[in-house]
């Protein structure tokens, strides 16, 4: 068979949550519940249904390549222009479109150890070198990766918050970091979850798009916004860099019930408001269960929480399965004695305690 380029061989492919649908065929078990994909428990706002259930008509047509309505609205949310926003099939097409439209094969791409897989797939999709820096207490180390600049470096990932660790860095960590980058270098900031952060110290990024440097920041309607089955994400950047990201963009990378439903699902405020509350009080609720069962986690600043076990988290993700709960094992990014949890309804939080206290119990029998 044909091979693909050197590059391509390297990728393991992206490990997903368990679909609830596979775990059903595979277990013949009914009652699920799904922690692993970081989704809105709260499910989509009821404004988006409407949306979705209004556009089902048109779904003969092709969308609006340029997305102009959802583009008009996401610019007046966030107080720019649209010519400063490139949508993509979820945040992570607008992460590959990044890579591509600037990525050669001898460049160099920053990111840290224990950031969010999908920077090291699209640098390797691209042949580019990966310069992996070490966390600090599971946290960007935004000193040490200003350090691993070099005049090959052509981009650097930060996720903020983190996904899976949860920890995000600070306004004065990402302004000093700000300063030893070069002017040519492009930063993508990844705020997949900007929406749940509630410190007062989370950098701001937007003026340094607006500044014009070489700066993208995505975000998505896949989180708090509950849309993740429809994908739509988007990049904010300098209008020349989108006119870039354009050139690389399938044109209709985001489909007609999706634009409808994003446009409806931003109008939803109190959605929003109560997505928050709920993880607020979710987080408060596991937190407590966790220190009750002197397990130790990272504090998260997103809707997910990344728990140590004492025991391999990949056996501890299968005996929770077979309970009926999904969540992810963490081994692939270099933590095998940690899972990491979706925060959920309540009732999804308690169903979740009430496995994890008894395959905590059987795991540490058997062993
Ligand atoms: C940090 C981070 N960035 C980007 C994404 C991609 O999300 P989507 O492609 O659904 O917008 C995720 C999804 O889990 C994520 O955790």
């Amino acid at each position: 068979m044909l091979k693909p380029k050197p590059s391509i061989e390297t990728i393991q492919p992206y490990q997903g949550g368990k679909p609830i649908e596979e775990v059903q065929r595979e277990l013949g078990i009914t009652d699920i519940i799904k922690l692993a994909s970081n989704e809105n428990p709260l499910g989509p706002s009821p404004l988006a249904v409407q949306a979705i259930a209004e556009s089902a008509t048109q779904v003969h047509l092709y969308p609006d390549g340029n997305a102009y309505y959802l583009k008009r609205d996401l610019a007046q949310h966030l107080g720019i222009s649209p010519e400063s926003l490139i949508l993509g099939n979820g945040s992570n097409d607008v992460l590959q479109l990044v890579a591509e439209a600037y990525l050669a094969p001898d460049d160099e791409v920053i990111y840290a150890a224990g950031a969010f897989v999908v920077y090291n797939l699209v640098t390797k999709l691209c042949s580019a070198t990966a310069v992996v820096v070490p966390m600090v207490n599971d946290t960007h180390d935004l000193s040490a990766m200003a350090a691993a600049i070099t005049d090959k470096t052509k981009i650097i990932f930060i996720a903020n918050p983190n996904n899976p660790t949860g920890t995000m860095v600070t306004a004065d960590e990402t302004a000093a970091f700000m300063k030893q980058v070069p002017e040519d270098m492009l930063v993508v900031f990844d705020e997949a979850y900007y929406e749940y952060v509630a410190r007062s110290d989370y950098p701001q990024t937007l003026p340094y798009v607006l500044e014009g440097r070489n700066f993208i920041i995505t975000r998505t309607f896949s989180k708090i916004y509950g849309l993740a089955g429809l994908r739509i994400g988007y990049g904010i950047a300098p209008p020349p860099l989108v006119e870039t990201l354009n050139r690389v963009r399938q044109p209709f990378n985001c489909s007609l019930v999706g634009q409808a439903a994003a446009r409806a699902a931003l109008m939803d405020t109190d959605h929003v408001k109560e997505s928050q509350k709920s993880n607020t009080v979710g987080k408060a609720f596991l937190y407590k269960a966790f220190d009750d069962m002197g397990l130790c986690y990272i504090q998260t600043e997103g809707n997910f929480i990344m728990l140590h076990v004492p025991q391999s988290g990949a056996d501890i993700t299968d005996a929770l399965l077979k309970q009926g709960v999904i969540v992810r094992p963490m081994v692939g990014y270099g933590y095998p004695n940690a899972v990491r949890v979706t925060i959920g309804t309540q009732q999804e939080n308690e169903r979740f305690i009430t496995a994890l206290r008894a395959v905590s119990c059987q795991l540490s029998s058997v062993s």
